[in-house]
């Protein structure tokens, strides 16, 4: 017998390119109708940006719902928590005005990102032949220790009688990996870094799987907030350029603990170009005066490390990958304003490789590393869009640029972004 229906509804947002695609500002805006936040991935290497008012916030650990009064928010079994971190963001919002008290909850089951994990982060960086780039939030290492079954989950810190055991333990082990790469064993930190803020932990600690389901089997709206994006994915990614979790839509039921069929939407997140921080391959990247342009334009710089992001044009292989991969019911296209001033504007509709184009996005760097672009090239509308609140207030060259994205990413547009306050946005369905 099969299980029944739940009433309420699943969507999840994510990201569709290499990450900072505006997936806090999309949440933000959807966060509005819905009652559950809950980030299924990924740890504080994110930074979700939402403007609230004059107030510009940039959340790393907090699902970017917080900032709706009395929403819950939720961390689910696939995060990676840095607890100094996420209290850290916890008090600074409290102090902002923003109330995260009582509305928190974190997965037993997800894992502890401790100092040590940072600093093996920035070990392994440093001795690597072929560097990453990654954001140095110490990611990698604690998804590492997770899969080989060594991890510390929060529920092990709730243990008043093992937890101090269990940490000297994972201590030790970590002294010996940067010994062993080369580093400082002291840069783990004390045990009383890695034992920090543990009073605060029981009164958010709970089984976010079974929440969930509670809500939606009480008709309540859930909203699975992505972190990173499709081609930064561990298994779909740019491998080995990825971050070291699921990105992708099939993550965010693994990561919060519900089956599959109880998702019913997904939103992909999607820049009107695009951008990429950290190393790897970026087809599209622009010619060097170009990249300058619209970094400039755009604002593109890291929301967690700062770093100048690369650009380049809107690349279609990519984003119709990331609608197979993440199955995509509707896109939000972010950052539309940002090329009102371009003259023309390009969209890479194929990558030729070996001598004949593909629409496919190829598994492997060598491979991308070889593709070239294929373009085709639409007029610019040189006029502002960022007052639009409806299609039909976009000039008609904007609306030509989002039909055939939406052509040729087969997946239609539910949302439309032009600027980075909450109410400039326009809901296309
Ligand atoms: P995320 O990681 O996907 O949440 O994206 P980030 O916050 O890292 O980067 C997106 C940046 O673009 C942030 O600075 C946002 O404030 C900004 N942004 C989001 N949507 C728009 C938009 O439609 N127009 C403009 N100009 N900026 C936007
Ligand atoms: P949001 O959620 C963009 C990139 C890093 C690096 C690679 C691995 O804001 O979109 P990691 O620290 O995860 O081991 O780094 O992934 N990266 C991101 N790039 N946006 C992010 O998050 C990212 N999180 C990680 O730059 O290339
Ligand atoms: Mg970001």
């Amino acid at each position: 017998m099969s299980r029944a229906r739940h009433p309420g509804s699943c969507t999840v947002v994510v990201g569709c390119q290499w990450g900072d695609e505006g997936k806090g500002k999309v949440v933000d805006v959807l966060a509005q109708d819905v009652d559950v936040i809950a980030r299924y991935q990924g740890g504080a290497n994110a930074g979700h940006t939402v403007h609230v008012g004059d107030q510009e916030f940039i959340l790393h650990q907090i699902p970017s719902g917080v900032l709706h009064p009395e929403k819950r928010c939720l961390l689910g079994n696939g995060v990676v928590l840095d607890v100094a971190q996420f209290f850290g963001e916890f008090d600074k919002l409290t102090e902002r005005g923003v109330e995260p008290e009582g509305r928190i909850g974190v997965s037993e089951r997800a894992h502890v990102v401790f100092p040590f994990h940072k600093a093996l982060d920035k070990a392994a960086e440093q001795v690597a032949s072929s560097k990453i780039g990654t954001t140095g939030r110490g990611i990698g290492p604690a998804y590492e220790d997770k899969t080989a079954r060594r991890g510390v989950r929060i529920g092990d810190l709730l243990l008043e009688d093992r937890r101090r055991d269990v940490v000297e333990a994972a201590l030790e082990r970590a002294r010996e990996r940067l010994e062993h790469l080369g580093a400082d064993a002291e840069l783990t930190g004390s045990l009383a870094d890695s034992m920090a803020f543990l009073e605060r932990l029981p009164a958010i600690a709970t089984d976010v799987g079974d929440e969930i389901d509670v809500a939606l089997r009480d008709g309540k709206r859930v909203l699975l907030e992505g972190a990173q994006g499709t081609a930064l994915d561990v298994d779909h990614g740019t491998y080995p350029f990825v971050t070291s979790s699921n990105t992708t839509a099939g993550g965010a039921a693994v990561g919060v603990g519900i089956g599959p069929t109880a998702i019913d939407q997904v939103v992909g997140v999607v820049k009107a170009y695009t951008t990429r921080v950290g190393n790897g391959p970026l087809p599209t990247a622009f010619e060097p005066e170009m990249d300058e342009r619209v970094r400039t334009l755009g604002a593109e710089f890291g929301a967690t490390t700062g770093r100048p992001r690369r650009c380049g044009w809107f690349d279609s292989v990519v984003v119709r990958y990331a609608g197979r991969v993440n199955g995509l019911t509707g896109i939000a296209v972010t950052k539309l304003d940002v090329l009102d001033t371009l003259e023309e504007i390009r969209i890479a509709t194929g990558y030729r490789l070996r001598g004949s184009v593909h629409r496919r996005f190829p598994a492997g760097v060598p491979d991308l590393d070889l593709v070239e672009p294929v373009y085709e090239t639409l007029p610019g509308w040189g006029v502002p869009t960022t007052e639009a609140r409806s299609l039909a207030d976009l000039p008609a060259n904007a609306r030509a640029y989002l039909d055939r994205v939406e052509e040729l990413v087969e997946t239609p547009i539910v949302m439309v972004s032009v600027g980075t306050r909450r109410s400039q946005v326009i809901r296309a369905a």
